[in-house]
């Protein structure tokens, strides 16, 4: 027996390690780094350590990284002058840098590009003076925080999201992923409790849409028709784990049919626990029902190689390592194709080759301090 057909279960691990390919995102194995932002950009410049950081997860077999949350080009987009830039000769060349070291150690890497909408509080850092902005200027409880956009500062923004489209192409990022999940900007407009708008960005959830496909399309106008673009989104928001876009499988179709036509090529389906079915009376969860309405390729995510859920680490809980078992079983399916590792990669920049080489005694738990440290 090889290793590939060993694991921690009795099921082999080897569907983890397929090669993948949609257009010209070709990936080594199925196994994704999920974003995970790292207050180590001081002044928004990703530096040598950030670059080690991710380098390690690529040496170690980690076949796509998708990096933190990195801010487009507005002054209302970041809430902590630590996160790092996505515009600015500085912090574009530290994304180079990080890129280069990716490609070096034969990895695939993606930026995830991110405003932060509302959630961020006024007088944040780096800009204090600019007020936090969204569609209907509401916080996630539904508070009024500033004015709704106009027309144009939403044409801006669209703009910044192409600009770095086409800043991530130049700089030899593998394609990018538009942070549309957990409550941001993008799903603030997804969002029918924070997109009370009565203009062409509001209504249904068809309609709701709209910003997020204007996104799409300029990103593809900038960044040429082969250049990968995922999506990232959620039901969840950081404040509220049980809110739902969508109640039904017709639902989250309406949702993505206009996300799919306007051209993107992965979806990146944000959940707690990748086991949990999506909808009741099928066993197929976000990633797998998202795969069967539209045809395209999917990213699980949630606790996997972890017994407990991400959000217990805002309870001060770890989690230690979990069997791959069920995970490997949906994955062989092909429920979905790709499968996003969240802090079990965050503490172990080995996590993908133990368990390629079925080292799973060595696999190790997350804890609180795993989040301090670039490891
Ligand atoms: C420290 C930390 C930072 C995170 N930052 C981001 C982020 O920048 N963008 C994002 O979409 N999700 C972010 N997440 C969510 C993760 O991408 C992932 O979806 C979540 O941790 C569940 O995966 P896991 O159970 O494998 O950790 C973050 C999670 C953690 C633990």
């Amino acid at each position: 027996m090889s290793n590939l057909d060993r694991s921690n279960s009795a099921v082999s691990v080897r569907p983890l390690f397929e090669p993948f390919r949609t257009g010209r995102l070709e990936l080594a194995n199925r196994i994704v780094m999920a974003p995970m932002t790292r207050g180590f950009a001081p002044g928004g410049v990703p530096g040598a350590d950030v670059a080690d950081y991710y380098r390690r997860r690529a040496e170690n077999g980690v076949g796509l990284i998708v990096t933190e949350g990195t801010l487009i080009n507005h002054p209302a987009a970041a809430a902590s002058p630590n996160w790092p830039n996505f515009h600015g000769e500085a912090a574009l060349n530290g994304w180079a840098r990080v890129v280069a070291g990716v490609h070096e150690a034969g990895g695939r890497i993606i930026p995830q590009l991110w405003h932060v909408g509302t959630t961020r509080k006024v007088g944040s850092q780096p800009n204090p003076e600019a007020p936090p902005i969204g569609p209907s200027g509401l916080d996630l409880t539904g508070g009024k925080v500033s004015e709704p956009l106009t027309e144009t500062e939403i044409a801006d923004i669209v703009a910044a999201f192409a600009q770095a489209a086409a800043d991530a192409k130049r700089i030899g990022f593998d394609g990018i992923e538009l942070h549309g999940a957990h409550g941001y900007l993008i799903d603030q407009f997804f969002w029918e409790k924070t997109n009370r708008r009565t203009d062409r960005y509001g209504g249904s959830l068809a309609d709701r849409t709209r910003f997020a496909v204007e996104i799409i399309e300029a990103c593809r106008r900038a960044a040429g028709p082969e250049f990968p673009i995922v999506l990232r989104f959620s039901q969840w928001k950081s404040n509220n784990y049980t809110a739902k876009l969508a109640n039904t499988p017709d639902e989250l179709e309406q949702f993505l049919v206009p996300l799919a036509a306007a051209g993107v090529d992965l979806f990146h389906c944000s959940t707690r626990r990748f086991w949990e079915p999506e909808f009741d009376g099928s066993d197929l969860n976000l990633a797998g029902w998202t795969k069967k309405l539209t045809g395209k390729p999917t990213i699980t995510v949630g606790s996997v190689g972890l017994d407990a859920e991400f959000t217990k680490m805002y309870q001060g809980a770890g989690a230690d390592p979990a069997d791959l078992g069920g995970l490997l079983e949906r994955l062989e399916r092909g429920e979905f194709d790709l499968v996003a590792v969240g802090r079990a990669l965050l503490h172990d920049p080995a996590w993908a080759a133990k368990v390629r080489d079925g080292r799973t005694d060595e696999l190790l738990p997350f804890t609180l301090e795993s989040t301090k440290t670039l490891y």
